[in-house]
């Protein structure tokens, strides 16, 4: 009983704690209404916040399956684990070493008692083990450790998105530092942190005076947490570029996929902009179907694609934004993020599978139809950058089709306010009844197929819209 009473006064839900905001941000449900509060402000500061965390629990699994994989390494040290997510670090690892041992740590109470209770170990695996901890402290941490792994074997010290929340004066490089110098030679480090690189000074100012002080550093800042050690290649580079050859993994109706485009020898190539297709005949899309290896690009992501600073594709994306005409602007078909309450809308049986993962997610016909049209715009709308997808002219019909082909009524008993309030779904309008919220999410997926039917209609192959 005591210790129900100390655990409810330290899980304060009134104010925003860290990881109760990421699982905000990564569609989660294990969050409340501070949490959200502080997640919409950032997204107002940077609106692919969302891309940003998915992108980092992709990187994430990559580092702990080359680590547990090629590298051979089975113990892990995870500091500032978050609520469970898909594909959490001891899943990655004992799928392909059943016996690695895992020690998860965090500050979060709340993390702790999810943890206990969602990251359940398939038997026969190695020990997974919690430590509610402080990575400002890590002698503790270090001592805590020991008593689950041998620190005479390699061990794998996993930091991500963690030492953000730690500032200048509390020393993260010394407390990297530290914890780096007990581990055995063979270990590894595995960090990501958040960058002001691609912000404004008033946004970075703004991470480290919003509600969760967050503290962004520069290329060179981060690199210095390795000092000492051996990099891996690509050395230290956006979490979307490392090793990321193989992500994001093709999706099923992408462009190229059977729909006769690879085959042809000219393939048509047109450009949308503000929800018009303008077919381009601009020495930019000659430059981009001449480049053998651009072309495999423009053809073969999965529909979208977003670039900031020098990111991802910056030949391309200079190519395009070259022929973009001055005020090119987008409107987003699926405002407040109601682009999920137009997916649950479109698929309320795939919404309710709870336990898919988003790379499941991201493949349904209905993810793909709405979501990327809102988290784009949203990008682009911050101007730190632009964004583009890549539909086929299929693809644009095919959403059409799931439109027009909704059983209005059929549809309409499976639609509830409360349920979608049940499943998380943000920015339930919990004023409206739901008929009012029925039609709302119907007349902007009615809108949104008008957009593809304009741009469908323009007989091109590939369309490359701009946000
Ligand atoms: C952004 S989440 C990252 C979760 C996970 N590592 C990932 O990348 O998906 C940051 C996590 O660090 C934890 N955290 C923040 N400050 C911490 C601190 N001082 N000590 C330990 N954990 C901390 C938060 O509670 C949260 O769970």
């Amino acid at each position: 009983m005591a210790d129900a009473q100390e655990m409810a006064s330290r899980l304060d839900t009134s104010v925003p704690h860290p990881a109760r905001r990421y699982n905000y941000w990564l569609g989660g449900k294990d969050n409340f209404a501070a949490d959200r509060e502080s997640g919409d402000a950032v997204v107002a500061l940077f609106p692919s916040i969302r891309t940003a965390v998915i992108e980092n629990r992709y990187f994430l699994r990559r580092a702990v399956t080359l680590l547990a994989g090629e590298l051979g390494i089975r113990q892990f040290l995870d500091i500032g684990t978050g609520l469970p997510s898909a594909d959490n670090t001891h899943e990655v690892a004992q799928r392909l070493a059943p016996e690695s041992s895992v020690v998860y740590v965090d500050n979060d109470p709340l993390v702790m008692v999810h943890a206990r209770a969602l990251l359940t170990v398939a038997p026969g695996a190695g020990p997974t083990s919690y430590i509610e901890a402080d990575v400002r402290s890590p002698e503790h941490i270090l001592q805590e450790a020991a008593k689950i792994l041998d620190f005479s074997r390699p061990i794998g010290l996993m930091l991500i998105a963690v030492l953000h929340f730690i500032a200048d004066e509390e020393d993260p490089h010394g407390i990297v530092s530290r914890l780096v110098s007990a581990l055995p030679s063979g270990s590894y480090l595995v960090l990501s942190h958040s960058t002001g690189d691609f912000l404004t000074p008033e946004a970075v100012h703004a991470f480290r005076t919003g509600a969760i002080p967050v503290y962004l550093r520069t290329h060179d800042d981060v690199a210095r947490f390795f000092d000492g050690l051996q990099v891996l290649d690509p050395g230290v580079v956006s979490i979307s570029n490392w090793r990321a050859e193989q992500e994001p993994e093709p999706l099923s109706g992408r462009v190229g996929d059977g729909n006769g485009l690879r085959g042809r020898t000219h393939p048509v190539v047109g450009m949308a902009l503000k929800s018009l297709a303008v077919p381009l005949d601009a020495d930019a899309v000659r430059a981009i179907r001449a480049d053998p290896e651009l072309w495999a690009l423009a053809s073969e992501q999965p529909p979208f694609c977003a670039a900031w600073g020098d990111e991802p594709l910056p030949d391309i994306s200079r190519a395009l934004l070259a022929v973009a005409p001055a005020g090119a602007a987008w409107v987003g078909h699926f405002g407040d993020r109601s682009f999920q309450q137009a997916e649950y809308l479109l698929d309320p049986v795939a919404y309710r599978a709870e336990a898919r993962t988003w790379k499941e997610r991201e493949r349904t016909t209905a993810y793909r139809i709405v979501a990327g049209d809102e988290a784009f715009a949203a990008h682009a709308t911050s101007g730190q950058g632009f964004a583009w997808r890549c539909s086929s002219a299929a693809f644009l019909a095919t959403a059409v089709q799931r439109i027009d082909a909704l059983d209005v009524a059929a549809v309409r008993r499976e639609f509830s306010v409360a349920e979608m309030d049940h499943l998380g779904l943000y920015k339930v309008h919990r004023e409206e009844d739901d008929d009012h919220a029925f039609a709302r999410v119907l007349a902007q997926l009615r809108a949104f197929a008008e957009h593809c039917r304009g741009v469908a209609a323009r007989d091109l192959d590939l369309i490359i819209t701009l946000y």
